[in-house]
């Protein structure tokens, strides 16, 4: 593969090392001028033969089918061919000229997780069938897709590229449980975060009032979700002994955080889910700080009273 990000190119050149050039110019006149003369179509004149390539941005490993679309306009050309390629591996190529095998057909055997459907792939699409199990690769379909266009007569070619992740996401927010609903100063709170199982497993953070909660205070176990055996659930416990600072105006709030490691977040799906519980600080305790404060008031008035009656004392 070229490393050049699209553009179309003509035939024998690296299409990497084109550039504006006087030959580029002299190359395409001479292009144009024989398309005119001998009638074959017209030239792309810049335009982009691949619009682009459409593939779902994060795919369910147990589909059944994945289809990506590659959507190009060829500008009145003929099509040569249509190839599809996985981390640069060949999957598919799809050739009119070879219509009578309904195209051609590569299947790399180092890929053995995903087999293409010679039926249901065709000159605008792929379509991509699962191995049956997909606990043998979880990551079945996961890479980066390019599709490529060539034209014939004058030839030129373009691509698209688009990367496909594996992941199950999951059906809910986190949970939280075991957070009472108030606390007195020096209690310990012990409290857990339960994600809805998920592929990959989701990364949870516990936050007190938006700070991030020292590691120490905290446990997490993983655990396989018997249902399809796909998903994991994570679950992220905390253990500790509460402390004033702990509360922000009488109040702490708990907050968890899952985040799937690895999965974009695009568009409507979500890999990034907080939940968040608020316990308040007991009233009792509340009171006795402010019976604090008001004491320290009075003792202070009291000494201030002594001081003066010293002072009148020694005075007189
Ligand atoms: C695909 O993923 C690779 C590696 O993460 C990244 O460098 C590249 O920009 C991505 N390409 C597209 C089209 O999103």
């Amino acid at each position: 593969m070229e490393e050049e990000d699209g553009g179309t190119c003509l035939m024998g050149c690296r299409c990497g090392h084109l550039r504006p050039t006087k030959a580029r110019l002299v190359l395409l006149a001479s292009l144009v001028l024989a398309a005119l003369t001998t009638g074959h179509g017209s030239i792309t004149g810049g335009k982009r033969l691949v619009r682009r390539l459409v593939a779902p941005a994060i795919v369910d490993p147990r589909a059944e089918k994945v289809t990506l679309s590659c959507e190009y306009d060829l500008h009145g050309q003929q099509l040569y061919s249509i190839s599809w390629y996985r981390n640069d591996n060949a999957l598919f190529k799809y050739s009119p000229s070879l219509d009578h095998l309904r195209g051609q057909f590569f299947e790399q055997p180092d890929e053995p997780d995903v087999r293409v459907s010679p039926e249901m792939s065709n000159s605008r699409q792929l379509v991509l069938l699962g191995n049956g199990d997909f606990r043998k690769n979880k990551r079945a379909y996961e890479g980066t897709y390019l599709c490529e266009v060539a034209t014939e007569e004058p030839f030129f070619s373009d691509y698209a590229v688009a990367n496909v992740t594996t992941a199950i996401l999951p059906k809910s927010s986190p949970v939280i449980d075991g957070l009472a609903p108030n606390y007195n100063v020096g209690e310990q709170l012990d409290a857990s975060c339960l994600a809805a199982p998920s592929l990959p497993p989701a990364d949870l953070v516990f936050y007190i009032n938006g700070r991030k909660i020292n590691e120490k205070s905290t446990r997490s176990e993983r655990t396989l979700h018997s249902i399809g055996e796909a998903a994991t659930s994570s679950r992220l416990s905390v253990s500790l002994r509460l402390e004033r600072h702990h509360f922000n105006a009488g109040t702490l709030t708990l907050t968890c955080r899952a985040t799937l490691p690895g999965v974009p977040v695009v568009g409507e799906s979500r890999s990034d889910y907080t939940t968040e519980k608020s316990a308040t600080l007991s009233t009792s305790n509340q009171r006795a700080a402010k019976h604090l404060t008001a004491a320290g008031t009075k003792i202070g008035t009291s000494l201030l009273f002594l001081v003066m009656v010293c002072y009148v004392i020694v005075v007189h």
